[in-house]
């Protein structure tokens, strides 16, 4: 059986080899280098599937929109297009990628706590696209822009959670959405104003949860709002968005429940609330990014430098690190790997798995078991990093980004080149006054 951590094509071949999507990842890293981010594309599609096929089954009036920030590439994008699914996009940049592929703006969903008159502008000349208001600030720019637009408009619920536990306050100290008591007032604000169109609300809870009452319980505070703008305003709200953030397994520790079981729980209680309430039916939206693409990454590295420090760790040091996954320095993510080329091993030992960035803290894992011979030149595969590794990643000490490749069936195809060095000094400028370094040493 294989780990909970690998991505669903993943397998062990008879050299002992990882393979993901029918390819060997050791002639993978010949031929395109390393580091390299793989995606397996079954993965992304199961996982999709899994999503839309419980959605058709206990709240068919439902779209799952893919929060592109955990990947925003042109292919994913489209794959996800495929499969149903529409987009939340929170800037210009990751709206454009969506035009650039013709994506329905009526799927599209522009989130952000500070989006600019731009990309509101963007968003509103993108037909069909909606905007999630987030401030009043998004409401006066919406009124200067005085262009139609469907709305939703983001709550902040008091419902916090983090992967292993929950807590309901009356306030929650975030950035994001209105304040229970702020609501009423941008109600009354956005009623007058002609050119938006309010129809539903939206909550985001948070990110890799692995409970389904928080949701349920987000759910209950939207549609009690649906309830008190309904009898204050005659507001009849047609859209219920309960953000994203289902968990998934990084670590065999991890113990997210199955996308089945989270849409059939929260369907129940939307259905039941609805009815209890005696509100019409709102199309429900959920948001997942992370557990569409996230354990359908692998990045393959290659093991260089190494280091044993007397009574203390074995380091290994391999050609990537925090630019490329800054979720290890940045949240103390864990993460899982593996020898891709010497996969099963009696023998094994701790190392710490470094990265090649200058800062003490750029560790991937710590106390990873690996063959007790690893060498320079070997080739570790880090799993459950499609999700903002890439995303996320950075030029830092100007290493350029390395190639993305889309694995399936046995063929592999680039969806993101390398960079290169040129690419590294393209937006650079060096003022003609500073180009000549003879012309004054101090
Ligand atoms: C508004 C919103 N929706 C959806 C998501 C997706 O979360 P996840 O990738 O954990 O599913 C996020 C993540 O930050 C978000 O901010």
């Amino acid at each position: 059986m294989n780990p909970s951590y690998f991505p669903n094509s993943a397998k062990i071949n008879s050299s002992n080899h990882l393979e993901v999507g029918g390819y060997d990842l050791t002639e993978l890293a010949e031929r395109f280098g390393t580091p390299l981010y793989v995606i397996d594309e079954r993965t992304v599609r199961d996982t999709a599937k899994e999503y839309k096929e419980a959605l058709n089954e206990f709240y068919p009036n439902s779209l799952p929109i893919f929060a592109s920030k955990a990947l925003s590439l042109q292919a994913i994008f489209s794959i996800l297009y495929q499969e149903g699914f529409g987009l939340d996009v929170v800037s210009a940049g990751e709206l454009f990628t969506a035009q650039s592929i013709k994506f329905p703006g009526e799927k599209i969903y522009l989130h952000g706590n500070n989006k600019s008159m731009e990309e509101l502008e963007m968003a509103s000349d993108y037909e069909g696209t909606k905007v999630i208001i987030d401030n009043f600030n998004d409401i006066e720019i919406l009124r200067k822009l005085g262009k139609p637009i469907d709305a939703l408009l983001r709550l902040t619920p008091g419902v916090e959670c983090h992967t292993h536990e929950y807590i309901k306050t009356g306030h929650l100290d975030s950035k994001f959405g209105f304040d229970l008591d702020q609501l009423e007032d941008a109600i009354e604000k956005i009623k007058s104003i002609s050119n938006i169109n309010l129809i539903g609300l939206h909550a985001h809870i948070g990110s890799q949860i692995f409970e389904i009452a928080p949701y349920q319980d987000a759910a209950k505070i939207l549609l009690g709002s649906f309830v008190k703008l309904k009898e204050k305003y005659g507001l009849e709200f047609s859209e219920l968005n309960v953000g994203g953030g289902f968990g998934i397994h990084y670590t065999e520790q991890d113990d997210p429940p199955s996308i089945n079981d989270v849409i059939k729980k929260l369907s129940e209680t939307v259905k039941s609330l609805v009815s209890e309430f005696k509100l019409k039916e709102p199309k429900l939206i959920i948001e997942p990014g992370r557990s569409i693409v996230g354990r359908a990454g692998v990045t393959v590295y290659t093991v260089g430098a190494s280091k044993e420090v007397p009574e203390g760790s074995y380091y290994i040091s391999v050609d990537g690190g925090m630019a490329d996954n800054p979720r290890s320095i940045t949240y103390q993510a864990e993460y899982e790997a593996c020898l891709a080329n010497r996969v099963q091993s009696d023998n094994l030992k701790k190392y710490t798995l470094a990265g090649r960035y200058c800062e003490s803290g750029d560790i991937l894992i710590k106390d990873l078991e690996l063959p007790v011979d690893v060498q320079s030149g070997d080739l570790i595969a880090v799993f459950g990093t499609g999700a903002y590794n890439y995303s996320m990643s950075s030029n830092y000490n100007r290493v350029p980004k390395p190639t993305m490749v889309l694995l399936n069936n046995g063929e592999a195809e680039v969806i993101l080149r390398k960079e290169t060095l040129e690419d590294i000094l393209r937006n650079d400028i060096l003022p003609t006054r500073l180009a000549n370094l003879k012309e004054k040493v101090h």
